[in-house]
């Protein structure tokens, strides 16, 4: 099988993840609930990925970085843990359902007021809009690092700048950047940041976590046990545990963290341009068959590896249906949970196929899959 489906989670893995977590599974106790030798070592394991983690994202320092499952948890607890009624928040016409529903539901209920910068039918914004929404009540711009759908990415430090001259919080989802492009939350003045470890960070599903500025204070979501100061009746106010209660997926934390490492040593900026090479070369390929429609700014290549299109009229699921059954190529169709970058593009309807490459993906497979929509476009 060619794997073109890299935004939806990484299917190959650097062989050092696969050996971690075998090794953790074998050998690993409770991290932070006792002093014998396995759960030191399942401990030091989960430091050492809070280091890599802090180091590949520029975050002030481990204890500010908190695991969750994936990024739709990092998400849920910072939103709802970071305001209050009454306040005002901005964000995207690019974001996932993981930012827009927990959004959605504060708003619902009456806890805050939402304002929306629109997307034009390329996915991209007016970065004078964030400026344009701010109200006195407005506590913080929450976006996304780079659409899933069009792999359109945002200028953070223009829109941290935006947030910072404001002193609003600045709330990014990271999910399609983390490890393929690089972050730097100082520079770009980000409040709290979240990421998923299944994709670009190259670890095991249920893995995940926020990033977190010294200073931005987050109510926690859940609360219970610690392995800490167990007489309290009060779960530990110090992070990372502030926002950690039970026992830590600690056997994906380290495939988490040798994926992180094995990223760290092979540079992210040297990931992203190989990645970006794949799917320029794939963009140059479909671009202009005729009945092929591509999404999103390719005016440059300062975006993720993802191609999303559409052939004539054809239903993308029926496209990608195709692809996996006759070529053998996995690819993602339908609404990628991002309805309103859907509407802003006019596929609501058709939905798109989304190809998204990653370092493990090779020239090779790009020309197959060239081939494979030059053939599909034919019967349309
Ligand atoms: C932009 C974006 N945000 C959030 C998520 C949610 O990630 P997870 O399912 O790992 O929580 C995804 C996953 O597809 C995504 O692409």
């Amino acid at each position: 099988m060619i794997y073109l489906d890299n935004a939806a989670t990484t299917l190959k893995k650097p062989h050092c993840v696969a050996e971690a977590v075998m090794k953790a599974l074998c050998t690993m106790g409770n991290s932070s609930r006792g002093t014998h030798d396995s759960a030191l070592q399942s401990a030091r394991s989960v430091f050492s990925a809070r280091m890599a983690l802090a180091e590949l994202f520029r975050a002030p320092g481990p204890e500010q970085v908190v695991f969750t499952q994936n990024a739709t948890e990092a998400l849920n607890i910072a939103l709802n843990g970071l305001f209050s009624k009454g306040d005002h928040v901005i964000t995207t016409d690019l974001e996932h359902n993981s930012v827009l529903r927990p959004l959605y539901r504060l708003e619902d209920t009456g806890e805050i007021t939402l304002s929306v910068v629109p997307a034009d039918k390329r996915g991209c914004v007016d970065y004078g809009d964030f400026e344009r929404l701010i109200r006195p009540e407005t506590r913080a711009i929450v976006c996304t690092h780079a659409s899933n759908l069009t792999g359109n990415v945002l200028d953070l430090e223009r829109i941290g700048g935006i947030a910072r001259a404001h002193g609003l919080l600045f709330v990014v989802d990271a999910s399609q950047t983390a490890g393929v492009y690089p972050i730097d939350m100082e520079r770009m003045g980000v409040s709290v940041l979240c990421f998923t470890g299944h994709k670009g960070l190259l670890g095991p599903q249920g893995t995940g976590g926020l990033c977190i500025a010294r200073g931005v204070d987050i109510r926690p979501f859940k609360v219970g046990g610690s392995g800490v100061q167990s007489y309290s009746r009060t779960h530990p106010a110090e992070l990372p545990t502030r926002l950690e209660a039970g026992t830590l997926n600690g056997h994906g934390i380290a495939g988490l963290g040798a994926g992180v490492a094995f990223l760290l040593e092979q540079g992210v900026e040297a990931v992203h341009e190989l990645e970006i090479g794949l799917a320029r070369r794939f963009y140059e390929g479909v671009k202009d068959i005729p009945g092929v429609t591509v999404y999103g700014d390719f005016s440059h290549w300062n975006r993720t590896a993802v191609v999303a299109l559409n052939i004539g009229a054809y239903d993308s699921g029926e496209v990608s249906d195709v692809l996996a059954e006759e070529y053998k190529i996995a690819t993602r169709p339908g609404a990628h949970c991002a309805p309103r970058m859907h509407r802003a593009l006019g596929t609501t309807e058709q939905g798109a196929v989304r190809f998204s490459f990653s370092l493990f993906n090779t020239p090779e497979e790009v020309e197959i899959a060239i081939h494979a929509v030059k053939e599909l476009a034919k019967c349309d």
